[in-house]
């Protein structure tokens, strides 16, 4: 089974192409050497052969049949390869270190291929031969021809040498395929065991990295990251879920209550009236509710970044703090405002007023009666290209450690109960700010009281 994983795997396979190949080209480059090596052994063979049968017929042109058969005995008593047979037209034996006429035809060429018994140390051996042959005035047939037995034997070695260096190169290649294969599957296995696990549900997995830096380990740092990137959202989400069940499930049950109550008792004195009047309010919070929820889930989005445009920031401030005056006035609030004038930025004008409403609305919802509160618009110190929007207030201030968690959706701090409100106003600021390649900073207000905060953005956001 794993065998067959292992031979059905990408890696093996493409350790198998490549020893093929590489396979492909030893083969070729051994079959050329073998080739030019035995054609070179070949021709000399024939070369000295026919150097010799030229020797001997010179002999007979010079010095007669006589002095070739002397010379004929001569060189056939000598150690060596060469073969010498002289018969008469008819067979008969005359000279020569070969007792019989092969049997084998010769070619067109002049050139026989035959066996012949050689006496050895160890007794008579057939060995093979090559010979010439020439006639000699219809009564004599000249054979000169050498041993090639030991040319055969050279062949035949290095004919195997190459199929053992064959056979072993297959079996190394296909061992190496299968030990790289089985190595990478290895790898590829704790990954897929892994993505199975987190699958089943816990998203906690995370893949092993050996450390190598090699690309199994980077994909698995990228899938992990992912993995991470993930599990962060999916916790928010869920924060999220939870949150808009539980915070919205009390004004529905509100709503739900007064009804019943309301249908108990009598329609008398309008309390019909009364009932339904405070239903709808209720009902539009949760409206209220939702949309914030809607826009601060479009803005991280991203989705609004399309309606980006050049504004006048200055303007837009002022706008937004003519609308608050009159509510801060109410709660005899003092409010100063200094806001820089000529800012342009690139930027959502919508959200960026909600951003600075939502703000300004905080801290005339805090700050006490007869308490104070400023609105500060201008470039921000030290940093170029960014601008911030500061609101602060004399109100009751939030905790250093709260400062993170007020952002969050739905995060009312204790004592805050029992102002209006959803806890998704920072929310929406943080995500606008985002969306402008900015940030909220909260901070404490002047004199070390109440709360300041501030919105950046950045002036030309992309
Ligand atoms: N200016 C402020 N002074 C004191 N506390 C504040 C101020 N602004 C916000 N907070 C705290 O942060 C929480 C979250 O603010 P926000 O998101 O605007 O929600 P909401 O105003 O609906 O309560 C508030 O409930 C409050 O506890
Ligand atoms: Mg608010």
């Amino acid at each position: 089974m794993t065998l067959l994983r292992l031979l059905n795997s990408t890696t093996f396979r493409m350790a198998l192409i490549y020893m093929i190949f590489f396979a492909a080209s030893v083969f070729a480059l051994l079959v050329f050497i073998y080739w030019s090596t035995t054609g070179f052994m070949a021709r000399q063979t024939d070369d000295t052969v026919a150097a010799e049968m030229v020797g001997i017929t010179d002999q007979l042109r010079s010095g007669g049949v006589r002095q070739m058969i002397s010379v004929i005995r001569r060189r056939g008593r000598t150690e060596g390869d060469g073969l010498y047979l002289l018969v008469q037209a008819d067979g008969t034996y005359v000279v020569g270190n070969i007792e019989a006429w092969p049997s084998t035809e010769v070619d067109k060429h002049g050139w026989m291929e035959f066996e012949f018994e050689r006496p050895t140390e160890e007794g008579p051996q057939i060995h093979r031969a090559r010979a010439q042959v020439f006639e000699i005035e219809n009564t004599l047939k000249l054979l000169v021809g050498r041993d090639i037995e030991s040319r055969l034997q050279v062949e035949n070695m290095i004919r195997n040498s190459l199929l053992w260096a064959m056979g072993i190169m297959s079996v190394l290649g296909l061992v190496g395929g299968g030990f790289v294969a089985r190595h990478m599957m290895g790898r590829l296995d704790e990954i897929n065991r892994t993505a199975r696990r987190i699958m089943a549900g816990d998203l906690t997995r995370r893949i092993s990295i050996r450390g190598s830096d090699d690309e199994i380990d980077q994909l698995a740092e990228n899938l992990n990251a992912m993995l991470g990137q993930i599990e962060r959202l999916m916790t928010g989400m869920r924060q999220v879920t939870d949150n808009i069940a539980h915070d919205l499930r009390s004004p529905l049950n509100r709503l739900r209550n007064r009804i019943e109550v309301a249908l108990l008792e009598q329609d008398k004195d309008g309390s019909y009236e009364t009932a339904l009047r405070q239903t709808i309010e209720e009902a539009d919070g949760v409206i209220k509710t939702f949309n914030a929820l809607l826009s601060i889930a479009q803005v991280e989005a991203g989705a609004l970044r399309d309606e980006m445009a050049e504004l006048d920031l200055g303007a837009l401030a002022h706008d937004v703090a003519d609308l608050y005056e009159p509510v801060a006035e109410d709660k005899n609030i003092t409010f100063t405002s200094y806001i820089a004038e000529g800012i342009t930025v690139t930027g959502n004008r919508e959200l960026i007023s909600q951003s600075l409403a939502n703000l300004m609305d905080n801290a005339i919802k805090y700050a006490p009666e007869n308490g104070a509160m400023s609105l500060r618009v201008g470039p921000l110190e030290g940093f170029e290209g960014m601008v911030e929007m500061v609101v602060t207030d004399t109100g009751p201030g939030i905790p250093k450690e709260e400062w993170e968690r007020v952002a969050e959706r739905f995060v009312r701090l204790e004592g805050s109960r029992t102002e209006p409100g959803a806890g998704l106003g920072l929310s929406l600021v943080a995500a606008v700010a985002r969306l402008h390649e900015g940030r909220l900073e909260l901070g404490v207000g002047e004199d070390n009281k109440g709360l300041r905060a501030s919105l950046i953005i950045t002036k030309a956001a992309s």
